[in-house]
Order: structure tokens, then C-alpha cells, then sequence
């Protein structure tokens, strides 16, 4: 255990922490309008984004989609098209990597093959000329921290991609930079491990008031540790918005459909009765009805609805008359999954839509079986309008 988990949870601080609603407070990183190009492919598209001190910030996009690039730019490694990278009000452009208060954690870890585990961690410190003790308390505090106390003379090319990884973390940590850059710098850990390591991750963030910004490629990992999300697709970001917002009130089709689990229903706006949408489909005999107060939409305008499966109640039978959005199917396919079962529902149109339940209980008496009739319902809250 490093010597971080002492302190009490961090969550009740990150809770009050959002500079980025605050029109007074000043980014730390500014990223205006910045574009890179490979020849002819545009890796980074007229980008902008805003990172805040102390912030824990991370990149989710689809393989290729420029979070790599965007890193590398940000450290200096590459340099932008067009457009302009600012850090602490100073434009970086020409400042060399190593005069930037940024240090990066590479996607292959790059660690130096013929160097000892603890002289990877140490060589940054090394070179920056920090007494000897101090490099080995770091040292030793870092070698705790991803627990490879006991490896610490091996050479890379005796560990496993894990462990190297975690290697790779250490020495990046090391420094203690101002901002670090880490791109999936978990992805070699096994679950355990992994888990562990993300909340020492952000009790590190917050205990050295370092600014992070991390790409990963589970968005349950990007859930768990940013104060932010950005989501990014072809070289542009399409969101950026705390994990719940992402989640509840993502933007698109896309955002909603890569990040968690989505049921998309096609419809057409019918028009707003109450304040609330009526929205017909081809999935269900009666209109639904939806809450979604902030859509602009119009009579007849092609939309989607999504609906996360936890926010859908599954029971067996036919509706009742009247019952407020529902739809019936039959049971496709259950997957148990210890915590939640996963019910996959084939309505009379072929659509597949998939209900999530929690197994609070160990025994569940009669429970819903394959091929049963089942009715499918959700609340008007419950769902969210994406426009097409
Ligand atoms: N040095 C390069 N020369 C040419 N094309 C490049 C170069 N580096 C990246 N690209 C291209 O730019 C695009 C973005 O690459 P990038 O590495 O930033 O993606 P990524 O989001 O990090 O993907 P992944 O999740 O797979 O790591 C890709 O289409 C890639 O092929
Ligand atoms: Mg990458």
C-alpha cells in the first residue's frame, strides 16, 4: 500500500472542484484551434479545449481518432498544423520537450532496456540533479506505490508487459511534473490491479496537485477517475462534460452509443403536449412520452431516443391499458453477470432492446425465463432525444 492511501477519500473535494464553470478562473492549458496534419490525413481537426489546474482529465475516442497526437502536442513531441497551445498564458510553440513543466507516459512504454527497474524510476530524477537520498525515497516510494518492491533490480526484458508498465508509471510519476500526460497507462493490468491502481492514481492527482490528462479506452475507467471527460472522434472533440453529464446527457448518437450501454429507438417528434415530447415509433403501438425539456425540435423531425438498460423495468406479461410507454418483445438471451443480469428482449419489429437488473438479493423466486412475453417500460425521464 503506498503511503497515499492513509489519507481519507478524495471524493468529497472532487465534488466541489470545477473550475471549469467558473467564467473567472484561467485554463492552464489552452488548446485554440489547433489542427495536425500527416500529409494529406488530418490527424487533429481546428481542436479547442480548456484544462484546469489540478484537473483530472481524460480522452475517450475510438482508435485513431488524434488522442495520441493531441498528447504529443501537448508535450512537445509534435507540433501543431495550425492553431496555438498555451500553458500558464505562455504559448509553447518552439518550447522543446524538456523545458515544458509536462512529462509523458508513452503508449509503448519506451523504458531503457539495459537499466534496473529502480534506475528507470530514478533516471529523470538523476538528471534534474536531486540529491541521492531524495532520489531514493522517491524511488522507493514509487516502487511501493505500483508494488514492485520486490523487482526492483530487474531489467525490463525479465518482467511482463504488466509490470512494465507499471514501471513506466513509476518513472513518469517520479518528477512530479506539473502536468502529466499518461496514454492508457493501465491497459497491461489485470482488473484487479487496475482498479487498484486508478484510485491511487487520483489520491496521487490530488495529493501532488498535479494536472493529469489521461487517455484510456474503458470508459468505466474514464468514469471512475476524470473530473472530465472529452470525447473524441475524428481528430475533433464532440463533448467535453463531467462523467455523469457524458453519461445522462450525452450530445449525440455517437457519445451516447460509445459510452456505456444504449437502447437507440428511431422516431418522429409528433409535437410537445405538457412540456413533454410525444414521439412516435416503430417499436411500439402507442407514442412515448418524454421528458427532455432541453431539445429544440419540430413537428415531425427524425430523432433518436436513447435509453440506458438500467433505467428500463422488465416485467412478465401484456401491459396494462394505458401504461405509459412500453413495448413488449419476447426473451432473447439472459446473461447473468453476478452483479446484473442482462436481458435481451426481441420486439415484434426485430429490434433487440437489452434491460439491465440489479441482483440485489442471492434467490430470486420464479424469476424471467428465455422465451417468455415480457413488457418493457421506462420512465419519461429516463430516456433523452438525440436529434439526427
Ligand atoms: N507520424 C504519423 N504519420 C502519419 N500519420 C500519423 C502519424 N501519427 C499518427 N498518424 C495518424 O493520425 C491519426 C490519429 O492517430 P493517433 O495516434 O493520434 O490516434 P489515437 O486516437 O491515439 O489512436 P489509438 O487509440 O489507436 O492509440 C491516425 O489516423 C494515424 O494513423
Ligand atoms: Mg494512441
Amino acid at each position: 500500500m503506498s503511503s497515499f492511501r492513509q489519507n481519507p477519500s478524495v471524493g468529497a473535494v472532487r465534488r466541489t472542484f470545477a473550475p471549469w464553470a467558473d467564467p473567472s478562473a484561467t485554463p492552464l492549458i489552452r488548446v485554440e484551434q489547433v489542427t495536425k496534419r500527416f500529409g494529406d490525413a488530418v490527424a487533429v481537426d481546428h481542436l479547442s479545449v480548456d484544462i484546469h489546474d489540478r484537473e483530472f482529465f481524460c480522452l475517450l475516442g475510438p482508435s485513431g481518432c488524434g488522442k495520441t497526437t493531441l498528447m504529443r502536442m501537448i508535450a512537445g513531441f509534435e507540433q501543431p498544423t495550425a492553431g496555438r497551445i498555451t500553458l500558464a498564458g505562455r504559448d509553447l510553440a518552439g518550447v522543446p520537450p524538456y523545458r515544458r513543466p509536462v512529462n509523458m507516459m508513452f503508449q509503448s512504454y519506451a523504458l531503457f532496456p539495459h537499466m534496473s527497474v529502480e534506475k528507470n524510476i530514478a533516471f529523470g530524477l538523476r538528471q534534474d540533479g536531486l540529491p541521492k537520498d531524495e532520489i531514493a525515497a522517491r524511488v522507493s516510494e514509487m516502487l511501493r506505490l505500483v508494488q514492485l518492491e520486490s523487482l526492483a533490480r530487474r531489467r525490463p526484458d525479465q518482467l511482463s508487459g504488466g509490470q512494465k508498465q507499471r514501471v513506466a508509471l513509476a518513472r513518469a510519476l517520479a518528477k512530479r511534473p506539473k502536468v502529466l500526460l499518461l496514454d492508457e497507462p493501465l491497459g497491461a493490468l489485470d482488473k484487479k490491479l487496475r482498479e487498484e491502481t486508478q484510485f491511487e492514481l487520483m489520491d496521487i492527482q490530488h495529493e501532488l496537485g498535479m494536472t493529469f490528462i489521461v487517455v484510456t479506452h474503458d470508459q468505466e475507467e474514464a468514469m471512475t477517475m476524470a473530473d472530465r471527460i472529452a470525447v473524441m472522434d475524428h481528430g475533433r472533440i464532440v463533448q467535453v462534460a463531467t462523467p455523469g453529464e457524458i453519461y445522462e446527457q450525452p450530445k449525440t448518437r455517437f457519445i451516447a452509443e460509445f459510452v456505456g450501454d444504449v437502447n437507440i429507438i428511431e422516431g418522429k417528434v409528433m409535437g410537445q403536449e405538457g412540456g413533454l415530447w410525444r414521439v412516435a415509433t416503430a417499436s411500439a403501438e402507442a407514442p412515448f412520452t418524454i421528458d427532455d425539456p432541453d431539445e429544440v425540435l419540430e413537428k415531425g423531425q427524425g430523432v433518436a431516443i436513447a435509453i440506458r438498460p438500467e433505467k428500463m423495468t422488465i416485467r412478465r406479461g401484456a401491459p396494462e391499458p394505458g401504461t405509459m410507454n412500453a413495448l413488449t418483445g419476447e426473451v432473447w438471451d439472459i446473461g447473468y453477470l453476478g452483479d446484473w443480469t442482462v436481458y435481451r428482449v426481441k420486439l415484434a419489429s426485430g429490434e433487440i432492446m437489452r434491460i439491465s437488473r440489479a441482483n440485489a438479493s442471492r434467490f430470486v423466486e420464479n424469476p424471467i425465463d428465455w422465451d417468455e412475453q415480457v413488457t418493457i417500460t421506462f420512465a419519461p425521464d429516463a430516456a433523452v432525444i438525440l436529434a439526427e
